[in-house]
C-alpha cells in the first residue's frame, strides 16, 4: 500500500503521514527533507541558491539515507528549500530515490507536493490535505515559537504566501492535487480529527480497490 500526501505548508501533511505510517505499519519519506538538504547543501558552501548547476551537483550527491533533519529544519529553510525545488533538474536528481523508496514490498508513506501527480501517480492512496493560510501561519508562528524562533505572526503568514505562490506557480511539479487525490480540509480539524479523516480515506481507497 502506498499512501501519497500533498499539500501546501503547514497543512498538516507531515503530522498526517506519520501517524498513518505507525498506524499501518509502513515506512515513511518527509520528502521536503531532500529539498531542504540541497538549499542547506549550497547555503554551507556560500553559494547562490539559484546556481543551478552547483544544486543539481548537491542534489546528485546528497547522503539520502542519513539526512540531518536538525539542521533542516527552520524557518529560512523551508524558503530556501522551495528556490531550489523549481529547478527541474534538481527534481529530476530526486525522483529515483524516491520511487525507490515507494517501491518496498510492504508498501509506504511519502509526504510533500508532487507525490500523487509526479513520484506515485499509481498510489493506493492520495490525499490532499490543505487549511486557510491564516491558520497555517498560526500553526507554524506556534511551532517556531516552540523552537524558540520568536516571528511576528504578520511575517510568518507572508511567508506562507510566499511559498505557496512559489510553489502552486512553478513550471515542473506544482504543487496541485492530482485528479483522483481525495481533499482534506483540516482548517477546523485538530491533530486527532484530521488523523480520523485521513483514515477514513484510506480505507474508502483499499474498499474501492479491494
Ligand atoms: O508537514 P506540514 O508542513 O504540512 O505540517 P506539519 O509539520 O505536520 O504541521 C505544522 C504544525 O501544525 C505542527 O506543529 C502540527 O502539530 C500543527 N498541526 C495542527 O495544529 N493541527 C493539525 N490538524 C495539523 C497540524
Ligand atoms: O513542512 P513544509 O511544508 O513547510 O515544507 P517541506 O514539505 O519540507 O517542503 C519545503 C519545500 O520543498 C516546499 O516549499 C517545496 O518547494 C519543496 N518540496 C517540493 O517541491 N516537492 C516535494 N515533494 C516536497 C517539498
Amino acid at each position: 500500500m502506498i499512501i501519497a500526501i500533498d499539500g501546501p505548508a503547514a497543512s498538516g501533511k507531515g503530522t498526517l503521514a506519520k501517524r498513518l505510517a505507525v498506524h499501518y505499519g509502513l515506512p515513511h519519506l518527509d520528502t521536503g527533507l531532500l529539498y531542504r538538504a540541497v538549499a542547506r547543501t549550497l547555503l554551507d558552501q556560500g553559494s547562490p541558491l539559484d546556481d543551478e548547476a552547483l544544486a543539481v551537483k548537491a542534489a546528485q550527491s546528497l547522503d539520502l539515507g542519513h539526512l540531518d533533519e536538525s539542521r533542516l529544519r527552520g524557518r529560512e529553510m523551508g524558503e530556501a528549500a522551495s528556490v531550489v525545488a523549481a529547478i527541474p533538474p534538481v527534481r529530476a536528481a530526486l525522483v529515483a530515490w524516491q520511487r525507490q523508496f515507494a517501491s518496498r514490498p510492504e508498501g509506504a508513506v511519502l509526504d510533500g507536493r508532487d507525490i500523487g501527480t509526479v513520484i506515485c501517480p499509481d498510489a493506493t492512496v492520495k490525499i490532499f490535505v490543505t487549511a486557510s493560510a491564516e491558520e497555517r501561519a498560526r500553526r507554524r508562528h506556534r511551532e517556531l515559537a516552540g523552537r524558540g524562533e520568536t516571528t511576528p505572526y504578520e511575517e510568518v503568514l507572508a511567508d506562507i504566501r510566499k511559498r505557496d505562490a512559489r510553489d502552486s506557480g512553478r513550471t515542473t511539479a506544482p504543487l496541485v492535487a492530482a485528479h483522483d487525490a481525495r481533499l482534506l480540509d483540516t482548517t477546523n480539524l485538530g491533530i486527532e480529527q484530521a488523523f480520523q479523516a485521513a483514515v477514513a480515506h484510506v480505507e474508502a481507497a483499499r474498499r474501492e480497490q479491494a
